[in-house]
């Protein structure tokens, strides 16, 4: 059912708001750092920013939300990728935001900051 009211568009914009701070507050970037240099680093870069593939992802500077949902996307298989599978499924949810938060924190050179 779908009724817009302003009352209606607040409180989802207030659950919206509330989503992004329970995320930013969870994640620890430092300990995402651990985790993605053990694991991560070798196919996506020291820098998030130097696959080892030209077909594979950039990570950082990206969206710490878009990566999140990214990882749960390979962890419950509704994005299907047989390698990140792999990658994301040992992976905690507070895993997920760590890393998120760390490659999100990195100079990404797929977008001018302006
Ligand atoms: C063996 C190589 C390999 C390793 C190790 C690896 N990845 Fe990946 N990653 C890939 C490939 C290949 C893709 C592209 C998959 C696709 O097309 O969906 C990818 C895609 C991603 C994406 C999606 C990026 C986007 O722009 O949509 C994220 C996020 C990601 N990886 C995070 C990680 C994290 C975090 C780790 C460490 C836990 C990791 N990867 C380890 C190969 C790897």
């Amino acid at each position: 059912m779908i009724r817009t009211n302003a009352f209606g568009t607040r409180v989802a914009l207030a659950a919206g708001l509330a989503l992004s701070v329970t995320l930013a507050q969870a994640a620890d970037a430092e300990k995402g750092r651990q985790k993605a240099d053990q694991v991560c680093a070798a196919c996506h870069g020291k820098d998030g920013n130097t696959p080892i593939d030209p077909s594979y992802p950039r990570l950082a500077g990206q969206a710490a939300d878009y990566l999140y949902v990214a990882l749960k996307g390979y962890k419950n298989e509704t994005r299907k990728n047989a390698i990140m599978a792999g990658m994301a499924k040992p992976l905690t949810d507070a895993d997920m935001k760590n890393l998120a938060a760390y490659y999100a924190s990195l100079p990404g050179s797929l977008r001018v900051k302006r």
